[in-house]
C-alpha cells in the first residue's frame, strides 16, 4: 500500500499491518485449510479494516481485502485480450489413446519408443477457465476465456474469491499471468440451492452452471456470497523466463507465493504411472468435494513442451484423458420431429427428465430415420441415456425386456410439420428435408436468428420471440429484408414502444459493415462454420470470388472435404440465394473486402512457396496483419519452427521459437526488415 500524507504515520503503519495480516489468515484459511485464528477474532481485523477505510478512504487500494465483499455494480461487462490465446486440451477416452499420444510425443521429441517421459497428472476440473494477471506484485486483472482470443474482464468478481491472493510476494516476477479453474465445491452447491430454493430463485443444474451463473454477476457482492474457489494449474505471460524447468516445479513455486494448487496433483513416470493415477482417481472421484470430469496429463519438463508446440487449438504436450460416459435408464413421452435452418428434419425424443453426467436431460436427438430403426425405439419405452462430460446426450439403447403392450411405433412425417410442404429423402434415404425453402416459417425463422447472432452478424435485440414475430407477421421474408424494416412496422408488433424500435433499427443498422468471414457465416452455407468461413475470406477476399470458385478449386484448400465444396457450389449457385446476396448488398451491407490475390496465381506471387513463422509482438503492424499480408504475397505462414520454415520474422520477447530457428540455421529478419520486405511489393 502507498503512503498517504494526509493520513497520520499511526494508522498507515496499522493499517498496512492490518491488510498483510487478514491476507495471511485468508492464505491460511481458504488456500491452506489450516486457521490459526477463530472467525471472531478474523471479523474483529476485518472490522477494523473497514472502520479505517470508512474515516480514511484514500487509504482504500485495489489490492485491499475490503475487495473480497464486492462493489457496486457495472454495466456490462468490458473484454480482455489475452497476451497469449487460451487453448483448450485434446480429449483421450482409452488407454490406447493415452499411449498414442504418449508415442507421439516421444517421436516429437526425438527419442525412442523405448524411453519413458514424465508427467503431471491434475484432475481436470469442471468448472470455468480464468486468467488472472499480476504486475509488480499486484492483481490487474482477471478474466474468463472467451474464445481464446478475447476474454471478459471479471476482476471485481474475481477478487471475492478469498482464496485469490490480491497480492504476492516479493520474489514474484514482475509480470505474472497465472490461469486455472474457478469451480464450487459440492457442499456450497448444496447449500446455495438450498437457499435459492428457499426464496424461491433459480435452482442451479450443476456446479458448474452456479459457478458460471455467480461469476457473471455483473454485481460483484452477490459474487461475494457465493461459495466459490479456484485451482490455478498453469502459467500463461511470464517476465522470469527462468523461472522453473518443470510444470511440477513451476506449480510448487506458485504455491509458495499463496495460490492455491489442486493437493492432488502427482509427477507420474511414464504411460503406466498416468493410467494408474487415472484408476485411483477414478476410484476417489466420488468422495472429492469438487466436480472432475477427467485426469489431464502434461509432458512435466517445460524445454520438451516447447518443442512438442501446438495443433490448431491445443498443446501437443498434454491431453485430458476423460471419465467414461454416465447412463441412466428413463421412459420416453413422445417422439417430435423438428425442422432445421436448411431444412433438415431431425426427429427427437421426449424423455422423462433424467439427472445423468451432471445435467438434466430431457430431449435427445435421434438424427435421422435409420438411426430410429437401428434403436428399434417407440414412443413408451425404455431406453438407457448416456452422457460424457461435454458430449451432447444420446439413447444407447432401448430395454426391450420393458417394452409396454402400449408402446406406439414412430411414423416419419411426409409432410413438414411447419409448413406441410412434401418432405425429400436424401443422401441414400437417410436424410428428410422440408421442400418448402423459404416458405416454410421454421426454416426462415431459424436462418434469421442464425444471421443475427453473436458469432454472425452480432445484431443485439433480435430474439427468437422478435424473430419469429417479424416472419409471422411477413414482414421478413429473407435475412435482407431485416435491412428494409421500418419504425412503423415494428410498433405494430407486441411489445414495442418508440424507443425500443429505434434501437432495434439502430443496431440492424450497424450492424451494415461486416467482416467478410462473418457475413459468410451468417449466410449460413451448409456446413460452413466460423473457422471455414474465415479461412474462405482470407482466401478469397470477396463473394464474388467466392461463388466463382469450383468444386476442385474449393477442395484443393486444407480443411475442405468434397461435401462442404459441393454445399459452398450449389449455395452460389441457387438463384434465390444470389437474389438475396444482391438485395442485401442494395440495401446497404458492404463487407469489408480483403486484399488477396486470387488462387490461380499463386504460384507466381514474390514469396511463393515460402513458410514463415511470426514470433513476438510487432510494434507497426498486427501479428494478424503481417500474417494477412505474408499470405497474400504467397507465402505460408505457420505456427512452429522447423527445418521447413524460411524464414523467421522476430518481434519483441520473441521465445522460444527464435532460439530454435537459431539452433536449425533458419534465417531470422527483425520488424524493420519485414517492412522493408513489404515496401519492396507495394
Ligand atoms: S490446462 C493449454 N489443466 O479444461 C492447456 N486445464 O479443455 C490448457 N481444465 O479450458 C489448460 N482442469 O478450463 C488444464 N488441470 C487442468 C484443468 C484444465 C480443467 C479445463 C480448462 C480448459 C479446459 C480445456
Amino acid at each position: 500500500m502507498s503512503e498517504n500524507s494526509n493520513v497520520p504515520a499511526a494508522i498507515n503503519e496499522q493499517y498496512g499491518d492490518l491488510v498483510l495480516k487478514i491476507e495471511r489468515h485468508n492464505n491460511l484459511y481458504y488456500t491452506l485449510d489450516n486457521p490459526s485464528i477463530s472467525d471472531f477474532e478474523y471479523d474483529r481485523l476485518m472490522q477494523r479494516l473497514l472502520e479505517l477505510e470508512e474515516q480514511y478512504p484514500e487509504l482504500r487500494s485495489e489490492s485491499s481485502p475490503s475487495q473480497r465483499v464486492g462493489s457496486s455494480p457495472l454495466e456490462s461487462f468490458t473484454q480482455i485480450q489475452h497476451r497469449l490465446p487460451m487453448l483448450s486440451l485434446s480429449n483421450g477416452f482409452s488407454d490406447e489413446d493415452i499411449h498414442d499420444f504418449n508415442r507421439r510425443l516421444l517421436k516429437e521429441v526425438g527419442l525412442d519408443e523405448a524411453e519413458r517421459l514424465d508427467y503431471v497428472a491434475e484432475p481436470k476440473l469442471d468448472g470455468l477457465a480464468v486468467s488472472i494477471m499480476y504486475e509488480h506484485g499486484r492483481l490487474v486483472y482477471a478474466a474468463t476465456r472467451g474464445d481464446g482470443k478475447v476474454g471478459e474482464d471479471i476482476t471485481k468478481n474475481v477478487k471475492t474469491i478469498r482464496s485469490v491472493p490480491l497480492s504476492l510476494p516479493s520474489t514474484a516476477p514482475d509480470e505474472l499471468e497465472v490461469r486455472g479453474e474457478i469451480f464450487m465445491p459440492h457442499a456450497g452447491f448444496a447449500e446455495l440451492n438450498r437457499v435459492q430454493a428457499s426464496e424461491n430463485k433459480k435452482v442451479f443444474v450443476n456446479p458448474r452452471n452456479a459457478a458460471a451463473g455467480s461469476l457473471r454477476q455483473l454485481d460483484s457482492r452477490i459474487t461475494a456470497q457465493r461459495p466459490l474457489d479456484i485451482f490455478i494449474y498453469s502459467i500463461g505471460r511470464n517476465s522470469d523466463v527462468s523461472f522453473a524447468e518443470t510444470h511440477f516445479l513451476s506449480l510448487q513455486k506458485l504455491g509458495e507465493m499463496g495460490f492455491p494448487i489442486c493437493p492432488l496433483i502427482e509427477q507420474v513416470a511414464g504411460v503406466d504411472g498416468c493410467l494408474d493415477y487415472f484408476s485411483r482417481l477414478s476410484d476417489e472421484r466420488a468422495e472429492l468435494d469438487y466436480e472432475i470430469d477427467g485426469i489431464v496429463y502434461k509432458l512435466d519438463r517445460l524445454d520438451l513442451q516447447r518443442s512438442a508446440g501446438f495443433i490448431a487449438k491445443a498443446p501437443r504436450w498434454a491431453l485430458a484423458h476423460k471419465f467414461p460416459a454416465q447412463e441412466k435408464s428413463t421412459r420416453v413421452r413422445d417422439i417430435e420431429v423438428q425442422v432445421g435452418r436448411t431444412g433438415a428434419i431431425t426427429p427427437v425424443a421426449r424423455l422423462e427428465p433424467l439427472f445423468v453426467g451432471g445435467v438434466t436431460v430431457s430431449n435427445v436427438t435421434l438424427h435421422n430415420r435409420s438411426e430410429i430403426k437401428r434403436l428399434d425405439i417407440r414412443v413408451n419405452d425404455t431406453v438407457i441415456v448416456r452422457r460424457a462430460g461435454d458430449v451432447i446426450p444420446q439413447i444407447v439403447k432401448v430395454n426391450l425386456e420393458k417394452r409396454p403392450s402400449d408402446s406406439v411405433e414412430f411414423t416419419f412425417p411426409s409432410h413438414c410439420p411447419e409448413c406441410g410442404s412434401d418432405v425429400v429423402l436424401e443422401g441414400e434415404g437417410v436424410i428428410s428435408r422440408c421442400s418448402g425453402g423459404l416458405i416454410c416459417g421454421a426454416q426462415v425463422k431459424q436462418a434469421i436468428a442464425h444471421f443475427v447472432s453473436r458469432k454472425a452478424m452480432d445484431i443485439d435485440g433480435l430474439g427468437e420471440r422478435i424473430v419469429e414475430m417479424l416472419v409471422d407477421a411477413s414482414f421478413v421474408k429473407t435475412v435482407a429484408d431485416l435491412y428494409k424494416l421500418n419504425i412503423e412496422q415494428l410498433l405494430t408488433l407486441d411489445g414495442f414502444a418508440q424507443k425500443s424500435a429505434e434501437n432495434l433499427l439502430e443496431a440492424i443498422s450497424s450492424s451494415k459493415k461486416p467482416e467478410l468471414a462473418k457475413l459468410l457465416f451468417a449466410l449460413g452455407v451448409p456446413q460452413v462454420g466460423e473457422t471455414t468461413a474465415e479461412q474462405l475470406a482470407v482466401t478469397y477476399g470477396s463473394l464474388e470470388a467466392l461463388s466463382d470458385a469450383d468444386q476442385a478449386a474449393l477442395e484443393a484448400l486444407p480443411d475442405i472435404g468434397p461435401i462442404v465444396a459441393k454445399n459452398i457450389v450449389q449455395f452460389f449457385g441457387d438463384v434465390n440465394n444470389r437474389k438475396v446476396i444482391k438485395d442485401l448488398e442494395d440495401n446497404g451491407v458492404r463487407y469489408q473486402k480483403i486484399d488477396v490475390s486470387t488462387l490461380p496465381d499463386i504460384d507466381d506471387l514474390p514469396l511463393s512457396g515460402k513458410i514463415f513463422v511470426l514470433t513476438g509482438g510487432l510494434s507497426s503492424m498486427g501479428r494478424t496483419d503481417a500474417k494477412k499480408k505474408l499470405q497474400s504475397l504467397g507465402a505460408k505462414v505457420t505456427g512452429s519452427v522447423s527445418k521447413k520454415t524460411s524464414v523467421v520474422v522476430v518481434g519483441t520477447d520473441a521465445g522460444s521459437k527464435a532460439d530454435k530457428a537459431e539452433a536449425l540455421g533458419v534465417a531470422m529478419i527483425d520488424e524493420a526488415q519485414l517492412t522493408e520486405l513489404f515496401s519492396d511489393f507495394d
